[in-house]
């Protein structure tokens, strides 16, 4: 089990770190972003064990590593980036910032400096780029508990702790259970994924915002002539939590082919809303499950990845002078960790992983040259993932396939069919799933199909959350084939 080693000086490395920067750590311990933990503490990178290093890979990633920090100097609105190695940088915020969100748990204010390992944090960034981050049938089908145990984690109310009855799991599950990826890597060029910040309300973004491919909202968003200047009407995907479940058959009322994208579990409330509306409905594929599904933004970013070039944020609140986090259609809900979010997407934006927009950034409007280019994301990557492959002392596995760790294949029958089921109510009979289930895939567009035949046909899953080397790896037929 490759996977579970570790270099032996890792821990103490991270310890140490630990040590110097025990508030940031303490801090991240409560975070909402398990990523964030997730990128600090697996630090692979042990710098007094250099010996067996590849002195190429470390050049570029340094090299990289200076790109970013120019990137946050001139993006960042006062936070600087302070290297540390290769891989490992923290994010600082202006000496005397208003840190006001208290943490009652740890009796601390959020600290003022953050560490992040950029090397994981692309590795696992350029990831998503080619995922399928909606639930299937073929993956339940391919993982080897994905029936069992995997299914009934993702179905709140079941009464059991495991589909040990698999046709009661199927009826749970049937009305949003596609059998093969409904959307596909690179489908779409420019996508928009809209916050529900009180900031949107500062700047009429809303025609920009219609002018993408595909606009991605959360929750109980409103849409419509009121609100239209700031956030636009284009309707496309909208991530939904639990909660709002009850709320969804009147914001989707005159919006029948938005399609719903459940982030964490389906119950109750969502099979029942589900059978009242004709809208396409699934659920999200890839939250962290032991830790919960927390933070819908991060989610929203990471479906945006998985079908999109290029992904711009309105709405989030990442701009300095934030106490609380505020809604634009509603009363503000009671903030927290306001000064760690900022820092990641700041951090992100610099990875090129999005775009953002905010009042306080009207000026940089459509001027990215501050952020790295693709062609050095794209080595800054491949450094990481050999430097990580031979630390990890491992020699193959750097294909495509190398973090397929479970294979499956789907059936061959279903090709053409993604959606919809036999059991399904007469109005979801009528869903139109047309609109982005785009099959057969020579109505995809070029960059799509060409990824799908790099690909050889095979799409690529999360095993669990943000492990990157545990993915489910189905293989489709390709075209010549079928
Ligand atoms: C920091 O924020 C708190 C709460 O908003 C405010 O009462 C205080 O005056 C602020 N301090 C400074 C130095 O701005
Ligand atoms: C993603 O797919 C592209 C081909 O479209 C490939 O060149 C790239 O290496 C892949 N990236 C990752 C992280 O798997
Ligand atoms: C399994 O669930 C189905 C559907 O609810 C039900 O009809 C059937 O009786 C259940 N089987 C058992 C053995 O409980
Ligand atoms: C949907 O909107 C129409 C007109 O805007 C209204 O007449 C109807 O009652 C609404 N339906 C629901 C379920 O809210
Ligand atoms: C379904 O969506 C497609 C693409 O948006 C559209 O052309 C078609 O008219 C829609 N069909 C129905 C029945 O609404």
């Amino acid at each position: 089990m490759r996977h579970h080693h570790r270099a032996p000086s890792s821990s103490s490395s991270s310890g140490s770190n630990g040590g110097r920067l025990a508030v940031p750590h303490l801090a991240c311990a409560a975070a909402f972003l398990c990523l964030f933990v997730f990128a600090t503490q697996s630090s692979f990178f042990a710098g007094d064990q250099s010996s067996d290093l590849d002195g190429r890979e470390v050049r570029v990633l340094s090299g990289f590593q200076s790109s970013v920090q120019q990137c946050v100097a001139k993006r960042g609105l006062g936070l600087s980036a302070h290297i540390i190695d290769h891989c490992n940088l923290v994010l600082k915020f202006p000496k005397g910032t208003n840190s006001t969100w208290y943490n009652a748990q740890f009796k601390i204010f959020e600290p003022l400096e953050y560490k992040y390992d950029v090397c994981e944090a692309i590795l696992l960034w350029e990831q998503y780029r080619n995922m399928t981050t909606v639930l299937t049938r073929e993956y339940l089908d391919a993982r080897p508990d994905g029936w069992l145990e995997y299914a009934a984690k993702r179905i709140a109310q079941l009464g059991a702790d495991k589909c040990y009855n698999r046709t009661l799991c199927e009826e749970h599950l049937n009305m949003i259970l596609p059998s093969n990826p409904p959307f596909h890597p690179r489908q779409f060029h420019r996508c928009a994924v809209v916050g529900n910040s009180g900031d949107l309300l500062k700047t009429e973004f809303g025609e920009e915002i219609d002018s993408h491919d595909a606009v991605i909202r959360e929750n109980e968003a409103p849409v419509n002539e009121k609100y239209a200047k700031y956030v636009g009407m284009k309707r496309d995907f909208r991530l939904v939590v639990r909660g709002g479940a009850r709320n969804m058959i009147a914001i989707m009322n005159g919006s029948d082919d938005e399609v719903l994208i459940i982030k964490s579990v389906t119950h109750r409330d969502f099979n029942a809303m589900i059978k009242k509306v004709p809208n396409p409905v699934y659920l999200f594929q890839g939250i962290v499950l032991r830790r919960g599904a927390k933070g819908t933004g991060m989610k929203s970013i990471e479906l945006a990845l998985s079908m999109c070039d290029i992904v711009d944020i309105y709405g989030f609140t990442v701009d300095p002078g934030y106490t609380e986090w505020t809604r634009y259609f509603s009363e503000p809900k009671k903030g927290h960790n306001p000064l760690q979010g900022r820092a990641y997407y700041q951090l992100l934006e610099c990875l090129g992983v999005i775009r953002i927009h905010s009042p306080m950034r009207a000026k940089m409007k459509q001027d990215w040259s501050d952020v790295p280019n693709r062609d050095m994301i794209r080595s800054a990557h491949a450094a990481a993932l050999r430097l990580k492959k031979s630390q990890a002392g491992q020699s193959g596995g750097q294909g495509q396939f190398g973090s397929c760790k479970v294979w499956g294949k789907a059936d061959p029958k279903n090709n053409g069919r993604v959606s919809g089921s036999s059991d399904m109510s007469d109005l979801r009979k009528y869903s139109n799933y047309s609109k982005w289930e785009l099959m057969p895939l020579e109505k995809l567009r070029k960059e799509a199909r060409d990824h799908f035949i790099h690909m050889e046909g095979v799409s690529l899953y999360k095993m669990d959350g943000n492990k990157l080397d545990d993915l489910v790896c189905v293989r489709h037929a390709l075209r010549s084939e079928a």
